[in-house]
């Protein structure tokens, strides 16, 4: 068995943790949308004005912060007029990226916006560069967030909404180094700006504009990027030309060819997808270095608006649909990418996994009027009290708790901690396929009060949830955490998360 050494000092105060680390994602995707969040006001699965009630209160529970949408590639093809209006009158079109299947925009702005008030949670709407007018997009805002009298506002109340809502997250194109229009990062960089000047706060509403930003190490459109964002013509009210820049990374065992089996892999496949996931360490931290040049005072944001794991779809389903099982192995990806995440709080401030029902990295998985939780559901729901909190600096003191993976030396144990209303939450992964680690976690600064914990794993690492038994993978409370002189001493089983959270009494 190794061990591990954790100090933390629970007064030396990190930067918040932006509860938009938690965010999520919902494109018009295979049945992420039709199916997944919607069913329609005629269905026999119980809704809200269509829209799924299992799933919104599976969701309600993890806090969600916000909900990007349409897309993804989608967002490129989408226009927003399309999905207003009564819906049998609403046009029709190809989802040419996603399994060429007609769309009959029966889901558009009004009914996610009544999604995003049943969740609880702030609208991200990722707006169209690819295909799209700066008008369109400019009108869109309007339609939204504009009181008062106003061609879009006047529209909006022909569809039966009087008051504006409030908007914040505006995403201007996605991906445009590829499925957005294949631009270059000059010219991406340009349109950018262009749309960004259209995109008007009105009232009171300030927008928060994401830039379509660079794919894994690509620094070079980042640089790109943070070189253009200055508004010289906006001394009225001093601002960058975006106050956010995305960048998307993905997780696979394999490549883009042969990404591998969800469920069906071996050792050797689960530490190189674990290798993957670490990625984003190196990953965040070089777009960070780049946009500290341009912006030391961080006004601008890094959005890590697609993460998570891509698999070979599931044999028998539509390879355009992406629909993926999702296993032990996927909940210690994501247990890790939080940490990762904590530990970049100062730069990064949101980030939404590839995407929250059917589609990738899913929270749940419908079939029909069944529902289940995924083992990624139980990381976000154990996780979700670092949202908003002060963060908490890991170091880890460790000989052993290594593997090698092809070149690489993977560190098989992942960890993090934060501090919000007089308690530690401290998160703990043991990516060891198969030994236990002792951790110690030497506390400093503070005496901490009983700890209660909860542990999350399965026998094998390919265990998952489905409808016939839901709950091969959830969390159960764990007793295997004692106090020492100077803080706790818990052992993991391998493969398994575990959470501690524990009033604290600070020294100072
Ligand atoms: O999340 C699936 C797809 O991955 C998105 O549509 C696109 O932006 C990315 O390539």
């Amino acid at each position: 068995m190794s061990t591990v050494t954790a100090i933390v000092d629970l007064d030396i105060e990190g930067p918040t943790i932006s509860r938009h680390l938690y965010g999520h994602f919902a494109e018009h995707l295979g049945r992420c949308i039709y199916g997944g969040f919607w069913v329609g006001e005629d269905s026999t699965i119980p809704n809200e004005g269509g829209i799924r009630l299992d799933v919104v209160q599976a969701l309600r529970a993890l806090n969600i912060p916000n909900l990007r949408w349409p897309g993804g590639c989608f967002a490129d093809e989408y226009h927003w007029k399309d999905g207003i209006g009564p819906r049998d009158q609403r046009p029709r079109m190809v989802n040419t990226h996603w399994g060429d299947v007609e769309e009959n925009n029966h889901f558009g702005t009004h009914e996610f916006m009544a999604l995003c008030e049943l969740l609880g949670t702030e609208p991200y709407i990722s707006g169209n560069v690819g295909s799209g007018t700066v008008q369109e997009m400019s009108e869109w805002v309007e339609y939204l967030t504009r009181d008062g009298d106003s061609p879009m506002a006047r529209l909006r109340r022909a569809n039966g909404r009087d008051e504006p809502w409030r908007v914040k997250f505006w995403g201007i194109g996605n991906e445009t180094w590829g499925c957005g229009g294949n631009m270059r990062a000059e010219y991406s960089a340009d349109l950018a700006r262009q749309y960004a000047t259209y995109c008007r706060d009105h009232g009171d509403n300030k927008l928060y504009r994401i830039a379509s930003g660079a794919t894994g190490d690509d620094y070079k459109w980042t640089r790109t990027l943070m070189e253009q964002i200055n508004c010289f013509g906006c001394e009225a009210t001093p601002r960058t030309f975006f106050q956010g820049i995305s960048v998307h990374h993905y997780t696979m065992s394999g490549t883009w060819e042969a990404k591998g089996s969800a469920t069906d892999f071996d050792t050797d496949d689960y530490y190189r997808t674990m290798a993957s996931a670490q990625r984003i360490d190196r990953i965040l931290t070089g777009h960070s270095t780049v946009m500290d040049i341009y912006d030391p005072g961080r006004r601008v944001g890094l959005v890590l608006d697609e993460w998570g794991t891509w698999w070979d779809v599931e044999p028998g389903t539509n390879p355009g649909f992406l629909f993926q099982q999702n296993t032990l192995r996927d909940a210690l990806v994501a247990s890790t990418h939080f940490d990762i995440f904590h530990k970049h709080a100062a730069r990064l401030y949101m980030a939404n996994i590839a995407q929250t029902v059917n589609v990738l990295q899913a929270m749940l998985l419908t079939d029909g009027d069944a529902l289940c939780l995924t083992p990624t559901y139980h990381v976000f729901e154990m996780n979700k009290g670092h949202q908003d909190a002060t963060s908490l600096a890991v170091h880890l003191r460790t000989q052993d708790a290594r593997r090698r993976v092809g070149d690489a030396e993977l560190d098989t144990l992942s960890a993090s901690a934060s501090i919000k209303d007089g308690a530690v939450l401290i998160s703990v992964s043991n990516l060891d396929a198969e030994e236990p680690v002792e951790v110690t976690l030497d506390l400093r600064g503070g005496a901490v009060g009983e700890p209660t914990a909860r542990l999350l794993t399965a026998d094998r690492l390919q265990v998952h949830n489905s409808p016939e038994s839901p709950e091969a993978v959830v969390p159960r409370p764990f007793d295997g955490v004692k106090p020492t002189g100077q803080g706790l001493v818990l052992t993991l089983p391998p493969h398994s998360f575990v959470t501690v959270q524990a009033p604290v009494a600070r020294a100072h």
